[in-house]
């Protein structure tokens, strides 16, 4: 599982073809994906509705009940975390973490000063500062493909539940299966040159079995993954363009440091990748779909 031996993808830096690769720097890399969603924090939230069927059935996968305590994991904004919080009053607590401190602040101001508010705390999730044993439910959305390490994100879910509890994740499926990521990918990987380091993909845990494996790999049992489709609909592709950028972290600091011309010819040409996503009812525009899967495994009691 080590990020240098998966497939390029296009977002992605991948090597170039013609020298030898440089080498994954996962330190940089977590620094790019950090100042990438610090970057996109407040749009990353407005844009949460567009994934709020991936978001429900994660939560009611994860079983929540009062009283629970939960770790939202990679929060972001905390918008899991802010639901999560509501099913499990009374006396649940959640605590939303996440490497990107502007991420949090966005979920605080936010959330407000609700009673059912969460707790936000930065951390990296490759590296806990929480106690063994300490709570009954993790939650990941989205975030397992963006550690360069999830063998250690992993470890550390199992470490820091109870005996018996859960973990509830969701991923990307396969590259195929998303255009709403990889059109945009595309269009990256037809204008610009090949990136010098090789990077994770998003998709690489979209094969059932590959995610099945990785999470018996740390430990959990009971593992049962499901797949989770829904489409987003955009008026133009301007918006198509707007909503990938708010979503990728580290895709958007990279892009965001291009010059300003080669980013409006991004925008421009990404138009020629959606031809085969044009909505045809009244509303127009275009409709991208997404496959997830969606995950829960236990820790043996
Ligand atoms: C695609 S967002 C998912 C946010 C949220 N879980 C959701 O479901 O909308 C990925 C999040 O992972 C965070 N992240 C990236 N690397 C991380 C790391 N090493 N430790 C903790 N969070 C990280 C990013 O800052 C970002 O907020």
């Amino acid at each position: 599982m080590n990020p240098p031996t998966n497939k390029p993808s296009a977002a992605d830096p991948a090597p170039a073809a013609t020298s030898s690769p440089a080498a994954f720097d996962a330190r940089r890399f977590k620094a790019m994906e950090r100042a990438g969603f610090n970057r996109i924090a407040a749009r990353y939230a407005e844009g949460a509705h567009l994934r709020a069927e991936l978001a429900t059935a994660l939560l009611d996968a994860a079983a929540l009940a009062p009283g629970q305590r939960v770790l939202d994991l990679a929060s972001g904004p905390g918008l899991l975390a802010r639901d999560a919080a509501l099913r499990i009053a009374p006396g649940g607590t959640v605590l939303a973490t996440d490497i990107a401190e502007g991420m949090l602040a966005e979920g605080a101001r936010r959330c407000g000063e609700h009673a059912s508010t969460p707790c936000f705390a930065a951390a990296d999730a490759e590296q806990l500062c929480l106690a063994d044993a300490s709570v009954d439910r993790v939650l990941a959305g989205l975030a397992l493909f963006v550690f360069p390490h999830p063998e250690r994100a992993l470890a550390e879910m199992h470490r820091v539940l109870v005996p018996g509890g859960l973990v509830a994740l969701s991923v990307w499926g396969t590259r195929e299966t998303v255009p709403l990521i990889h059109r945009a990918q595309d269009c990256i990987a037809r204008l610009l040159p090949a990136p010098k380091v090789a990077r994770p993909s998003v998709f690489r845990f979209g094969e059932a079995e590959v995610l099945q494996a990785s999470l018996a790999a740390a430990g959990f049992v009971d593992i049962d993954i499901r797949p989770c489709a829904f489409s987003c609909h955009f008026a133009d592709a301007d918006d198509y363009w707007q909503a990938f950028l708010d979503l990728a972290g580290g895709a958007a600091e990279a892009l965001g440091r291009l010059p300003e011309a080669s980013q409006q010819a991004l925008r421009s040409a990404v138009v020629d990748e959606l031809a085969g996503h044009v909505c045809g009812d009244a509303r127009g525009g275009f409709i991208l779909p997404a496959h997830t899967l969606v995950a829960t495994a236990r820790r043996p009691g």
